[in-house]
Parts: structure tokens; C-alpha cells; sequence
């Protein structure tokens, strides 16, 4: 058999984008499909690291984000790294300060990385990083997309109702009651005081222009309004979310009966080791995270003292509570 066609065949079985891949290499993903990281590539990595990972944590040149990214995303990128050839490596040649594209030299700034190992401030040498290199097997890479790849979205404005609804103990009842238009049921708000937040969708449509309007402000869309969603963490968004989160958590602290916040037998008082307590339970209760001793201790000294007075600790339980709900981890997932 001619080996071209021999090869072509090979590759063919073993990659592993095709239609014809097994189940089974395909639910492994991506690390079925690229070429792994040697314990040599990740010794390099970490010997880099200290002096490029500044600038190289995260997006399409999040190289040192983690072993994964540095091998999907450098070692596997032949524009920057050609197994057996380290002249002809950019990432060499940026090293030494005689870069052929946009930039000249890694890391930006003064000095070349090799001058840096020259002063002794990078310890691994880019002798090292050549040899890495000349030994370093061809790379495969995986060009289909990681379906374990994060990705990061915002709450939706509905999301963020139901999500509110639920976490603070509160219903549709504490906003609307039950009203009638021309036969038509509508719900009717108790007050633009409680800060009601409704899709103008929603069955029964809320009444008041105002309900739509805070909805629209988180950015909610609406077929009838002719509005299209905003998922973006826009300035009005973000206001919004400061208002309704300080409103509700103080409606939901003042709601009678509610156990959302504080179940039966948890002492709501400003005794440090109590509020400590509930800070520790909210982190789980709104963030489904554990908060370490200084998270909880950097929370109350910055946010729960400060609005504390000795008669009221009200203030300053909604500014805790809606901390949570204005914290990234609850805004994005
Ligand atoms: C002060 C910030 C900074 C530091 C530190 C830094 N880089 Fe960069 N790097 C950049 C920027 C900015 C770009 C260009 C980004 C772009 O085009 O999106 C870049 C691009 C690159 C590229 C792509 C070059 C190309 O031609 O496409 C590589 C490879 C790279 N850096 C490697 C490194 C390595 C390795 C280190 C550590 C030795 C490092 N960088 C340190 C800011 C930095």
C-alpha cells in the first residue's frame, strides 16, 4: 500500500473528530483527541509561569490558566511551537527578544525573558526550553470546541425573579393581588414601593407600566413589547440589581413567618459570633459555596459593622443579604 494513503488512513482511525468515533472516546472529549502533557511540558510550564501567567490567565491567550490550556493553546499551536525545531519556534524566539509578529519579545516590558534569566530573576534557562522543545513529539490537537469548556452567562432577568422568589421567601402575593380588566385577569401591584419586577408577558399581566419597566432594566425581554433580551452586565442592569436586592432582602427580613432567611430557633441578633453564623450559612443559602473563616471575617468587619447600630441590626443585615445577590457568583454561572 503506498504509505501516503497508508497514513491517511491511519490518521483517520485514530482521530477521533469523525463521524466514526466511538462513543466512548467521544463522551471522554477532548482529552481523547490531544495530545496529553509530558511531565517535561509542565515543568517548563511552571518554570514560565511566575513571569507570563500576569497577563496569560484567561481567554484566547490563557496559556497558563492551567496545564490543559498551556498544551491546547501553545504547545499544540505549530505557529508557536514546532516540535524539533526550536529556531523556528516563535515562542523562542519571543523568549530572546527577536519576536516575528505584533510583538518582539515575552513578556512585554523592559527586559527579555533571557535577559531576565541573565539577572537570576527567571530561574529556568531557555537553553532548557529549547532542548524541551527539540525532543518534543508532534502535537496533536483537537479542533472541535471542549464541551467541558467554562462558560460564563449571566442570570437571566426571569432567572433572577425565580431565583429571589425562592431564596428570599418570597411569592408572587407579596407583590401583586389579584385584579380584573374588562373581564381580563391582571395583577395588580401593591405598591411601586415593594419594587415589583414582572415580565409584562406573564399571565396574569401585571398592570403598571413600572413592574415591566424594572424587568426591562435587568434586561428581560418580551415578544409584546417588542424587546430583546440583554444579557450583558450593563449599567442599568447592575443598578437595578442594587435596588431590588437591598428592597427584597428587607421584605423578606420583615415578612412574618419567613423562614427563607432565618429558620425557627437561629438567633437573629448582632452578637459577632451569631451574625458570623448566618454569613456562613447565606454564603451556602445564596452562593452554594463555603466561606472561609476570612471571607466571613472580611464580610462582617466591611459590610455587616459598619451598618450595625446598637438598637437596629436590620440595615445591616440587608446589606449582607444583598452582598450575596450582587456577588459575581450569584450574578454569573
Ligand atoms: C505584561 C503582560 C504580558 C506578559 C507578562 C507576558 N505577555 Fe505574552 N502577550 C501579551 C500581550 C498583550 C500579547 C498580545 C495579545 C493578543 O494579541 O491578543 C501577548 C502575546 C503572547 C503570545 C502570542 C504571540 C503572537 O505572535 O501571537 C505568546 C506566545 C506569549 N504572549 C507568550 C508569553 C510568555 C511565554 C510570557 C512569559 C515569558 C508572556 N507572554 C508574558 C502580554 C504579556
Amino acid at each position: 500500500m503506498n504509505r501516503f494513503i497508508f497514513l491517511l488512513v491511519m490518521s483517520g482511525l485514530l482521530s477521533c473528530g469523525g463521524e466514526g468515533a466511538p462513543q466512548a472516546l467521544r463522551a471522554q472529549g477532548q482529552a481523547a483527541c490531544s495530545t496529553p502533557a509530558t511531565s517535561e511540558t509542565v515543568r517548563i510550564m511552571q518554570g514560565l509561569k511566575p513571569h507570563c501567567e500576569g497577563c496569560h490567565a484567561q481567554g484566547a491567550r490563557g496559556y497558563f490558566a492551567s496545564t490543559e490550556t498551556f498544551q491546547a493553546l501553545l504547545v499544540s499551536d505549530v505557529r508557536m511551537v514546532k516540535p524539533g525545531s526550536p529556531d523556528d519556534s516563535e515562542l523562542v524566539r519571543l523568549l530572546e527578544g527577536r519576536g516575528t509578529g505584533a510583538f518582539k519579545q515575552m513578556p512585554i516590558g523592559q527586559k527579555s525573558y533571557a535577559q531576565l534569566v541573565a539577572d537570576g530573576t527567571a530561574t529556568l534557562s531557555v537553553a532548557e526550553v529549547r532542548a524541551w522543545i527539540q525532543g518534543l513529539a508532534t502535537q496533536q490537537r483537537d479542533s472541535r470546541p471542549d464541551p467541558d469548556a467554562p462558560r460564563i452567562t449571566r442570570l437571566s432577568a426571569t432567572q433572577m425573579q425565580r431565583a429571589l422568589y425562592q431564596q428570599l421567601g418570597l411569592s408572587h402575593e407579596d407583590f401583586f393581588t389579584a385584579a380584573n380588566e374588562y373581564g381580563i385577569p391582571m395583577a395588580e401591584s401593591r405598591g411601586d414601593d415593594f419594587y415589583p419586577l414582572q415580565p409584562p408577558d406573564a399571565l396574569p399581566t401585571p398592570r403598571q407600566n413600572a413592574t415591566a419597566e424594572r424587568y426591562h432594566a435587568l434586561g428581560g425581554g418580551s415578544v409584546l413589547n417588542q424587546v430583546s433580551q440583554d444579557r450583558s452586565a450593563a449599567p442599568s442592569f447592575v443598578l437595578t440589581l442594587t435596588q431590588v436586592s437591598q428592597r427584597w432582602c428587607r421584605r423578606a427580613l420583615a415578612k412574618t413567618g419567613n423562614q427563607a432567611l432565618f429558620s425557627t430557633g437561629t438567633p437573629r441578633t448582632a452578637n459577632p459570633e451569631d451574625v458570623k453564623a448566618t454569613l456562613r450559612r447565606w454564603s451556602l443559602h445564596f452562593l452554594g459555596e463555603r466561606f472561609t473563616d476570612a471571607q466571613v471575617e472580611a464580610l462582617y468587619q466591611d459590610v455587616f459593622v459598619p451598618l450595625a447600630t446598637p438598637t437596629d441590626t436590620e440595615p445591616a443585615y440587608v446589606g449582607v443579604c444583598s452582598y450575596f445577590i450582587r456577588h459575581p457568583h450569584w450574578i454569573f454561572y
